[in-house]
Protein backbone atom coordinates (compact mmCIF):
# COMPACT_ATOMS: atom_id res chain seq x y z
CA UNK A 1 0.00 0.00 0.00
CA UNK A 2 1.32 3.58 -0.77
CA UNK A 3 1.89 5.69 2.32
CA UNK A 4 2.51 9.81 1.93
CA UNK A 5 4.48 11.12 4.54
CA UNK A 6 3.34 14.67 5.96
CA UNK A 7 3.57 17.86 4.14
CA UNK A 8 5.65 19.95 6.63
CA UNK A 9 8.62 18.67 9.96
CA UNK A 10 7.14 20.08 12.93
CA UNK A 11 10.49 20.13 14.38
CA UNK A 12 11.05 17.51 17.45
CA UNK A 13 11.27 20.14 20.70
CA UNK A 14 14.62 18.86 21.24
CA UNK A 15 15.64 20.86 18.45
CA UNK A 16 16.63 24.42 18.87
CA UNK A 17 14.78 27.65 17.52
CA UNK A 18 17.25 28.59 14.82
CA UNK A 19 16.62 25.05 12.89
CA UNK A 20 14.88 25.04 9.87
CA UNK A 21 14.56 22.06 7.58
CA UNK A 22 12.87 21.67 3.97
CA UNK A 23 9.35 19.92 4.01
CA UNK A 24 9.41 16.96 4.03
CA UNK A 25 7.46 15.87 1.18
CA UNK A 26 7.46 12.12 -0.14
CA UNK A 27 9.34 13.65 -3.01
CA UNK A 28 12.03 14.93 -0.77
CA UNK A 29 11.83 11.66 0.85
CA UNK A 30 12.90 9.97 -2.56
CA UNK A 31 15.89 11.95 -3.61
CA UNK A 32 17.02 11.43 -0.35
CA UNK A 33 16.57 7.61 -0.38
CA UNK A 34 18.58 7.70 -3.99
CA UNK A 35 21.72 9.46 -2.40
CA UNK A 36 21.52 7.22 0.69
CA UNK A 37 21.55 3.79 -1.49
CA UNK A 38 24.95 2.73 -1.89
CA UNK A 39 24.36 1.15 -4.85
CA UNK A 40 23.60 4.88 -6.37
CA UNK A 41 26.26 5.25 -8.97
CA UNK A 42 28.28 8.71 -9.11
CA UNK A 43 26.23 10.31 -12.07
CA UNK A 44 23.13 9.77 -10.22
CA UNK A 45 24.47 10.79 -6.97
CA UNK A 46 25.53 14.64 -8.11
CA UNK A 47 22.39 14.56 -10.21
CA UNK A 48 20.09 14.18 -6.96
CA UNK A 49 22.53 15.82 -4.52
CA UNK A 50 22.37 18.98 -6.70
CA UNK A 51 18.66 18.75 -7.07
CA UNK A 52 18.64 18.59 -3.00
CA UNK A 53 21.06 21.30 -3.06
CA UNK A 54 18.87 23.97 -5.37
CA UNK A 55 15.83 23.45 -2.74
CA UNK A 56 18.33 23.82 0.11
CA UNK A 57 19.73 27.01 -1.42
CA UNK A 58 16.39 28.68 -2.28
CA UNK A 59 14.96 27.83 1.21
CA UNK A 60 18.26 29.98 2.51
CA UNK A 61 17.16 32.79 0.66
CA UNK A 62 13.84 32.92 1.95
CA UNK A 63 15.60 33.87 4.99
CA UNK A 64 17.21 36.82 3.55
CA UNK A 65 15.26 40.64 4.83
CA UNK A 66 13.83 42.17 2.26
CA UNK A 67 12.75 45.93 1.99
CA UNK A 68 9.77 47.53 0.29
CA UNK A 69 10.96 48.62 -3.73
CA UNK A 70 8.48 50.23 -6.17
CA UNK A 71 8.97 49.77 -9.94
CA UNK A 72 7.13 50.65 -12.83
CA UNK A 73 5.63 47.66 -14.84
CA UNK A 74 5.39 47.60 -18.95
CA UNK A 75 2.11 48.54 -18.29
CA UNK A 76 2.61 52.53 -16.68
CA UNK A 77 1.39 50.88 -13.78
CA UNK A 78 3.50 50.78 -10.79
CA UNK A 79 3.75 47.38 -8.67
CA UNK A 80 4.89 47.89 -4.47
CA UNK A 81 6.98 44.82 -4.17
CA UNK A 82 10.28 43.92 -2.16
CA UNK A 83 13.86 43.70 -3.04
CA UNK A 84 16.52 42.33 -0.78
CA UNK A 85 18.05 44.22 1.94
CA UNK A 86 21.48 43.42 1.57
CA UNK A 87 24.11 42.15 -1.00
CA UNK A 88 25.07 38.20 0.03
CA UNK A 89 28.27 35.84 -0.45
CA UNK A 90 28.53 32.09 -0.15
CA UNK A 91 31.22 30.51 1.73
CA UNK A 92 32.14 26.56 1.02
CA UNK A 93 34.01 24.37 3.34
CA UNK A 94 36.51 22.82 1.58
CA UNK A 95 36.13 20.30 0.00
CA UNK A 96 32.91 18.72 0.28
CA UNK A 97 30.76 22.70 0.55
CA UNK A 98 32.39 23.11 -3.18
CA UNK A 99 29.83 20.76 -4.58
CA UNK A 100 27.52 23.25 -3.81
CA UNK A 101 28.66 26.76 -5.14
CA UNK A 102 27.03 25.91 -8.38
CA UNK A 103 23.21 25.18 -7.04
CA UNK A 104 24.01 28.80 -5.15
CA UNK A 105 25.42 29.76 -8.84
CA UNK A 106 22.70 28.79 -10.40
CA UNK A 107 20.37 31.48 -8.38
CA UNK A 108 22.42 34.28 -7.55
CA UNK A 109 23.79 35.30 -10.52
CA UNK A 110 27.24 36.87 -9.51
CA UNK A 111 27.56 35.61 -6.85
CA UNK A 112 30.43 36.01 -4.54
CA UNK A 113 31.93 33.02 -3.54
CA UNK A 114 34.90 32.55 -0.50
CA UNK A 115 36.06 29.12 0.52
CA UNK A 116 37.36 27.73 4.09
CA UNK A 117 39.64 25.13 4.42
CA UNK A 118 39.27 23.43 7.56
CA UNK A 119 41.52 19.58 8.78
CA UNK A 120 41.89 17.91 11.85
CA UNK A 121 45.21 18.92 13.55
CA UNK A 122 46.93 15.68 14.08
CA UNK A 123 48.79 17.29 17.25
CA UNK A 124 45.53 18.45 19.15
CA UNK A 125 43.03 16.59 16.98
CA UNK A 126 40.98 19.86 17.22
CA UNK A 127 39.66 21.55 13.91
CA UNK A 128 42.74 23.94 12.47
CA UNK A 129 42.19 26.62 9.82
CA UNK A 130 44.67 25.45 6.97
CA UNK A 131 43.04 28.30 3.94
CA UNK A 132 40.15 30.86 3.46
CA UNK A 133 40.00 33.16 0.73
CA UNK A 134 36.82 35.20 1.15
CA UNK A 135 35.47 38.62 -0.42
CA UNK A 136 37.17 41.62 0.85
CA UNK A 137 33.69 43.40 1.65
CA UNK A 138 32.67 40.18 3.78
CA UNK A 139 31.78 42.35 6.58
CA UNK A 140 28.39 43.71 4.70
CA UNK A 141 27.31 40.98 3.04
CA UNK A 142 24.93 37.86 4.21
CA UNK A 143 26.68 34.79 4.31
CA UNK A 144 25.78 31.26 3.07
CA UNK A 145 28.06 29.07 4.80
CA UNK A 146 28.03 25.95 2.94
CA UNK A 147 28.57 22.17 3.52
CA UNK A 148 26.89 18.98 3.13
CA UNK A 149 27.47 17.08 6.32
CA UNK A 150 26.96 18.30 9.74
CA UNK A 151 28.49 15.87 11.71
CA UNK A 152 30.29 16.62 14.78
CA UNK A 153 29.75 20.55 14.14
CA UNK A 154 33.24 21.28 14.43
CA UNK A 155 34.40 22.30 11.29
CA UNK A 156 31.35 24.31 10.68
CA UNK A 157 31.97 26.31 14.33
CA UNK A 158 35.51 26.74 13.42
CA UNK A 159 34.34 28.23 10.31
CA UNK A 160 31.84 30.59 11.44
CA UNK A 161 34.74 31.30 14.19
CA UNK A 162 36.89 32.65 10.59
CA UNK A 163 33.81 34.65 9.35
CA UNK A 164 32.77 36.16 12.90
CA UNK A 165 36.64 37.44 12.53
CA UNK A 166 36.33 38.43 9.46
CA UNK A 167 33.66 41.09 11.06
CA UNK A 168 30.46 38.79 9.66
CA UNK A 169 27.60 39.09 12.28
CA UNK A 170 26.66 36.26 13.72
CA UNK A 171 22.73 36.58 12.68
CA UNK A 172 24.02 37.15 9.30
CA UNK A 173 25.17 33.61 8.82
CA UNK A 174 23.23 31.36 7.18
CA UNK A 175 24.68 27.72 7.62
CA UNK A 176 23.47 25.36 4.68
CA UNK A 177 23.36 21.74 5.07
CA UNK A 178 21.76 18.53 3.62
CA UNK A 179 22.18 16.21 6.32
CA UNK A 180 22.41 16.94 10.69
CA UNK A 181 23.09 15.04 12.93
CA UNK A 182 21.45 15.85 16.63
CA UNK A 183 24.29 16.09 18.70
CA UNK A 184 26.24 18.15 15.82
CA UNK A 185 22.91 20.65 15.58
CA UNK A 186 22.65 20.95 19.34
CA UNK A 187 26.84 21.96 19.98
CA UNK A 188 26.64 24.13 16.77
CA UNK A 189 23.36 25.95 17.53
CA UNK A 190 24.20 25.81 21.19
CA UNK A 191 27.74 27.74 20.38
CA UNK A 192 25.92 30.21 17.70
CA UNK A 193 22.31 30.67 18.42
CA UNK A 194 21.96 33.66 16.17
CA UNK A 195 22.81 32.12 12.78
CA UNK A 196 20.38 29.91 11.35
CA UNK A 197 21.02 26.75 9.99
CA UNK A 198 18.68 25.16 7.51
CA UNK A 199 19.16 21.26 6.53
CA UNK A 200 17.37 19.18 4.29
CA UNK A 201 17.13 16.03 6.55
CA UNK A 202 18.41 15.48 10.61
CA UNK A 203 19.14 11.73 11.29
CA UNK A 204 19.82 9.56 14.19
CA UNK A 205 23.02 9.78 15.25
CA UNK A 206 27.10 9.32 15.06
CA UNK A 207 28.80 6.13 14.67
CA UNK A 208 31.87 6.03 16.59
CA UNK A 209 33.86 7.19 13.92
CA UNK A 210 31.81 10.65 13.76
CA UNK A 211 30.02 9.36 10.38
CA UNK A 212 26.27 10.63 10.15
CA UNK A 213 23.72 7.16 11.08
CA UNK A 214 21.81 5.95 8.70
CA UNK A 215 23.89 8.93 6.44
CA UNK A 216 24.91 8.06 3.02
CA UNK A 217 28.90 7.71 3.61
CA UNK A 218 31.87 9.91 2.72
CA UNK A 219 30.17 13.15 0.92
CA UNK A 220 33.57 13.92 -0.76
CA UNK A 221 34.23 10.56 -1.91
CA UNK A 222 31.09 9.33 -3.48
CA UNK A 223 30.53 13.11 -5.10
CA UNK A 224 34.69 13.27 -6.29
CA UNK A 225 35.96 9.72 -6.66
CA UNK A 226 34.98 7.58 -9.69
N1 LIG B 1 31.29 13.82 6.43
C1 LIG B 1 30.79 12.97 5.52
O1 LIG B 1 31.08 13.03 4.35
N2 LIG B 1 29.93 12.02 5.96
C2 LIG B 1 29.57 11.90 7.26
O2 LIG B 1 28.78 11.01 7.60
C3 LIG B 1 30.11 12.81 8.18
C4 LIG B 1 30.96 13.78 7.75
Amino acid sequence: MTTLPPTSQTSPATLPPSVFTLPQTAQLEALYTIIRDKDTNRGDFIFYTDRIIRLLVEEGLNHLPVIPKTVETPTGATYEGVGFEGKICGVSILRAGEAMEAGLREVCRSVRIGKILIQRDEETAKPKLFYSKLPEDIASRYCLLLDPMLATGGSAMKAVEVLLEHGVPENRIIFINLIASPEGLNTFCSKYPQLRVITGWIDKGLNEKAYIIPGLGDFGERRYCI
